[in-house]
């Protein structure tokens, strides 16, 4: 089902990641990340609650989130593994929308805390998820393949 969400817009929806969208979302990950997800990498996220995508009102995709939930150590972790907006689209919403119904998903199949990797260069990213009340927990130094370091955000639900 798809229902209309308030941020990015009234003409916004979010609604759960099918195989016909790949192409497209393939398409805005490559525009997005100088190492981007291939094809594969997403198709396995098939049918995760956690895998949405937002769609404008001319019916494109023009963004994307894959999360999903995890046990760990007796707790349900959530990650966002990977969140894009096309380039054209930035800037209006659309990723706070991503990630608004992601948290709301996330939540609903029991998350108790959401992780993610983010590059200290990665500016906007950072302060979208601060906005969204995740928390700087620790450093991994040469996480992402071009040795950078990533900064691990929580966010605890419960
Ligand atoms: C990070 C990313 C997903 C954010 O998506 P987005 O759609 O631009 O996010 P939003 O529009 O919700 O918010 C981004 C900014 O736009 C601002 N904004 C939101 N709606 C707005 C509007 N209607 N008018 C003007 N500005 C607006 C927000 O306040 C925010 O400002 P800030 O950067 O000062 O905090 C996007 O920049 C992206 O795809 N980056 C490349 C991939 C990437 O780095 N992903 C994260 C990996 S960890």
């Amino acid at each position: 089902m798809t229902a209309p969400v308030p941020e990015g817009g009234d003409s916004l929806s979010i609604r759960p990641a099918r195989r016909a969208d790949l192409l497209a979302i393939v398409r805005i990950e490559n525009a997005s990340f100088s190492q981007p997800w291939p094809h594969d990498a997403f198709e396995t996220f098939l049918g995760e609650p956690g895998f949405l995508v937002a769609v404008d009102e001319t019916r494109t995709i023009v963004g994307y989130i894959v999360s999903d939930v995890t046990p760990n150590y007796g707790r349900n972790l959530g990650h966002v593994k990977d969140i894009a907006v096309h380039p054209d689209h930035r800037e209006s919403g659309v990723g706070s929308a991503l990630l608004t119904r992601a948290l709301s998903v996330l939540g609903a199949y029991n998350a108790d805390s959401i992780k993610l990797e983010v590059r200290p260069s990665n500016e906007s990213a950072r302060r979208l998820y601060r906005s969204f009340g995740f928390d700087p927990l620790r450093r991994v130094p040469g996480y992402y393949d071009d040795d950078e370091d990533a900064i691990v955000m929580i966010y605890e639900l419960r």
